[in-house]
Parts: C-alpha cells; structure tokens; sequence
C-alpha cells in the first residue's frame, strides 16, 4: 500500500455535478469521491472538463446542479474563502503566481485566512525548509522564476492556507522531465505529511504512479474509474492517455 496513514473516511464526495459555461455543458453529473489521506488522480484530455472540476470545488466556478460534500458539510453554495477556510487550497493550471511580488510575498499571500503572524512566519520557514530553491530565492521577483520554481512557490503558496485537501491542476504541464521527477517527488512527501490530495494531469503516466486511485474525464463526463494500478494497465487507457 502506498498511504500508509489512509483512513477509511470520505472527506469528499461530488454527486451528480453539473457545471454550464453558457451554453456549454462542461461537467455533465459527475461523481467523485476522496479518502482522507488519498492521492487521487484526474486524467484527460484537453478541455476535458478537469480544471472545471477542480474550480467548482474551490467555489470559483458555480455548479448548476448536483452537490459537493466536503468533511460532512455541503460546500456547494459557499464562496470561496469560505472553502478555504475549510481547509481546501488550490494551485491552479499555469501556477498563477504574483510576478511583481517577491517568494516571499506571494507565500505570505497564501496565508491570507490566517491571522496568527508567529504561525504564519513559522509556516513560512516550514516551506523553506521543503522547497530549498525557494529559500535562496526568498526575495526575488516571482516572475523572474523559472517555470519549475513557480510551480514549487504555487503548491507552497496553497500550503501556506495549512489545507487537509489540496487541489493541483497540471503541476507538471511545460516543466523539463527533471524538474517534473523533482515536482512529483515533493508531492510524494505532501502525501507523507497527511495531506489528501486530487491531481489534475494530462500526463496521466507518472499520475497513476504516484496515485490510489483514478478517474478518467471524457467531455466532461467521468467514463472510467478504479485503482490506479488497474488503470495503468487498462487497455482503454493506455490507447488515450499512455501514448
Ligand atoms: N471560462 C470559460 N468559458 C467558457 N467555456 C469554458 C471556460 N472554461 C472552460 N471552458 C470550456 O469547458 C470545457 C472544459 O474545460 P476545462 O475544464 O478547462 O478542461 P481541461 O482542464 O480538462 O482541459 C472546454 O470545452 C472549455 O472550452
Ligand atoms: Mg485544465
């Protein structure tokens, strides 16, 4: 097994989602369920409906029907501070890092719920300690980062909101192979620290490595799902997604 501390206890559950953009259908009744302490994968193709399903769970977008239950609690109508606050972080598609803003900064922006400065700046050495070349690079412009350390300041960033469910959309997407082996390896260690986590990847090869579980999205509707030792060696799978 690979989570060693897996607890039997749904920490999120979407039923039946719907999300519109206008006329477009993107997510049509989904359903989808997280362990406390998972890694779950979401694979796909391009415009699939994957950073849709992320942001409706962060609230970023609005669902037309279904319901999202979160630690027991329905999310589906909060705002999004409120989802954070709840313990849900999200590290968008493209890293979304503030450029004029300095490491710093931008780690400090993502503690922006939190009011307790001791635990902040503590949180903050925290993620230094974890992502090194952060560290060195404490007082640099984010924009003047490379596009692997950009990735490494956004997941830090979400973890400065200390979350129980963190949501990664295409962390390894325009990243050289060493610096995706690097990125990946630091989410192994998330999972260690108890973390549960649903990732988002077109590069569903080193996905199902390092996830449980898996679900495969197809315009916008889940058609495939099960552990991610099946389906790596799904036939199905491993025509659309395994090249
Ligand atoms: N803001 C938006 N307005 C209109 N359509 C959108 C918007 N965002 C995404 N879509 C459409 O929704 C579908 C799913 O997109 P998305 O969730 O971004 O897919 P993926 O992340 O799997 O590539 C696509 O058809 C995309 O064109
Ligand atoms: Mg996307």
């Amino acid at each position: 097994m690979k989570t060693p501390d897996k607890q039997n206890y749904t920490i999120l559950e979407i039923q039946n989602l719907d999300v519109n953009y206008g006329g477009i259908q993107a997510l049509k009744k989904i359903n989808l369920t997280i362990q406390k302490g998972e890694v779950v994968t979401l694979i796909g193709a391009n415009g699939a409906g994957k950073t849709t399903t992320l942001r409706a769970i962060s609230k970023i977008v609005n669902s037309k029907s279904g319901e999202i239950i979160y630690n027991g609690r329905n999310i589906t109508r909060r705002q999004v501070h409120h989802v954070v606050q709840l313990g849900i972080a999200h590290c968008p598609e493209g890293r979304r890092v503030l450029a004029k803003q300095t490491v710093f900064d931008n780690l400090l922006l993502g503690a922006y719920i939190r009011s307790n400065q001791a635990e902040i700046k503590a949180d903050i050495q925290r993620q230094f300690e974890q992502f090194p070349r952060l560290a060195q690079r404490r007082y640099q412009l984010a924009g003047t980062l490379s596009g692997g350390e950009q990735q490494m300041l956004a997941i830090a960033r979400a973890l400065m909101s200390r979350p129980q469910l963190l949501l990664l959309d295409e962390p390894s997407l325009g990243l050289a192979p060493a610096i995706v082996r690097e990125i990946f390896s630091i989410i192994e260690n998330l999972r260690a620290t108890g973390v549960t986590i649903l990732l988002v990847e077109q590069n569903a090869n080193l996905a199902l490595q390092i996830a449980d579980r898996g679900y495969v999205l197809e315009a916008g509707s889940i058609t495939l799902t099960g552990a991610a030792s099946e389906l790596i060696s799904d036939e199905r799978v491993k025509k659309a997604y395994l090249g």
